[in-house]
């Protein structure tokens, strides 16, 4: 078969389908797969695109055909910001041998090392706020994860919230937080993700200045910087100063709105969850523990509430892709030069796969299996109703690209909920979609 595939045609059509993606680009991917199936044919403006919404034809996509696609510009510019390339935007043969480079980077080993670092982090921003107070949520998330990011990755602190000694430098706010950090649509910063897109901002001298110290210096560091000049040094990779710049850059703002975002509508949704009772007996299990093994895998209930918050607003909520090569897919020819987009948002929320989509159950996910692949059974092992063996679970990608952080990322979370909840209840303030209430526990 080949193209047109099934979908919305006719004369003026791209510039009509233009118009809805930009008021709704979720809600009109969802009509367009509501009347025309899993593969719809389609056009934005003047450019051809391929919605793939079926969970077979998607891992097909993802796992078997990724070879035969690439990033689009767009994406690949906005993640290179004004630093160059990283494993976000490579391609081809460079991608693969820079994923072989950092695959020990987030090895479990270090995703462990880095737990540590957390719960310092955690502890000063906790031990900032003041019960009864109502502070800015996704602020307060976007410094604590940027500082996280700059100790785990350059060994540097924020200026003003941690301190020099030791340390390889300290980043101001206005670099680790500057003002393009983001691109949203009207400079919202509580915009929904599809509209916004992290840069690192255009002045990032003390990074710079960081990496180039250190890379004439030749100091060792617990920290990924570290272990990418050892592969430089032992290993057969040739990378020059500008290859680490752009990496490195790409570490840091990668997590950077994912992680809020992922935590922010975590909390939104436990604002009315009656099984807050059992996050909180965990919480303090955690606490008494003194921080030691976040998450015991096995029926963790904030483990859980965290991935159903992640089926049900994945902050990644469409991947997008190029076609390089022709391939088959479903019976359709896939042409080369067409954008093909994959929209976990609508997958996670499909009946098909998930009985009562868009409740917030995250008894879906308890004793389920890992980040990446489909926690189906329930607690007592058997496999849970309430998704079926086939659905499609990918707040983090899917395939040989999928994100080379989720554990480290899963972890992170999954530690700032349970120390957040051994301190303080959080309550939306009324008519702010970023601030909470603190309220103590008790
Ligand atoms: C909740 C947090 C996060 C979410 C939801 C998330 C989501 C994703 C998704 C969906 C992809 C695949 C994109 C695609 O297929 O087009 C991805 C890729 C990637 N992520 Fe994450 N991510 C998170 C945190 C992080 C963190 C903390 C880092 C780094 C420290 C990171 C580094 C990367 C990298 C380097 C890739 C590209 C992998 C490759 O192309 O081989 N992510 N992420």
């Amino acid at each position: 078969m080949s193209w047109p595939l099934p979908g919305p045609g006719g004369g003026n059509a791209g510039a009509f389908n233009y118009r809805l993606w930009c008021s709704d680009p979720i809600g009109f991917l969802s009509d367009i797969a509501g009347v025309y199936g899993d593969v719809v044919g389609f056009h934005l403006g003047d450019s051809p695109c391929i919605l793939i919404n079926g969970a077979p034809e998607v891992r097909e996509l993802l796992t078997r055909h990724e070879m035969h696609l690439r990033k689009p510009e767009f994406v690949r510019d906005s993640n290179r910001a004004h630093w160059g390339d990283g494993l976000t935007t490579l391609e081809a043969d460079a991608w693969q041998a820079r994923r072989k480079v950092l695959r020990p980077c987030f090895s479990s080993a270090t995703v462990s090392a880095v737990s540590t670092c957390v719960v310092q982090c955690t502890t000063d921003m906790l031990n900032s706020w003041d019960a009864g107070s109502v502070v800015d949520l996704q602020y307060e998330l976007r410094m604590l994860v940027a500082r996280i990011a700059l100790r785990t990755v350059l060994d540097a602190d924020i200026d003003g919230l941690g301190e020099a000694g030791g340390r390889s430098g300290l980043v101001s706010r206005q670099q680790a937080y500057g003002v393009d950090y983001c691109s949203a649509a009207g400079g919202d910063p509580a915009a929904p993700l599809w509209q916004i897109r992290p840069r690192a901002p255009s002045r990032m001298d003390e990074v710079v200045r960081i990496i180039d110290e250190r890379m004439l210096g030749g100091d060792s560091r617990p920290d990924i910087l570290s272990m990418l000049l050892h592969q430089r040094r032992h290993a057969d990779w040739k990378a020059g100063r500008d290859e680490i710049v752009g990496e490195i850059m790409q570490m840091l703002y990668a997590g950077h709105l994912t992680i809020p975002a992922g935590l922010m509508s975590l909390w939104k949704e436990l604002a009315t969850c009656s099984a807050v009772s059992q996050l909180e007996a965990e919480a303090d299990c955690y606490s008494a523990r003194g921080y030691r093994d976040p998450v015991s895998q096995v029926g963790s209930h904030c483990l859980s509430m965290l991935k159903e918050s992640l089926r049900l607003h994945p902050p990644a909520p469409v991947l997008y892709r190029e076609v390089d090569i022709a391939f088959e897919l479903g019976g359709y020819d896939i042409e080369p030069g067409a954008m093909v987009l994959v929209c976990p948002q609508l997958l996670h929320r499909d009946s098909r796969y998930f009985a009562n989509p868009d409740r917030f159950m995250p008894e879906r996910f308890l004793a389920g299996d890992d980040n990446s692949g489909n926690p189906l059974m329930s607690q007592d092992g058997h496999r849970d109703r309430t998704v079926v063996s086939a659905a499609p679970y990918l707040p983090f990608g899917m395939g040989p690209r999928t994100c080379i952080a989720s554990h480290l990322a899963m972890q992170q979370m999954t530690q700032i909920t349970l120390m957040v909840s051994g301190r303080f209840s959080l309550q939306p303030a009324p008519g702010c979609r970023t601030r909470f209430l603190l309220r103590p526990r008790c």
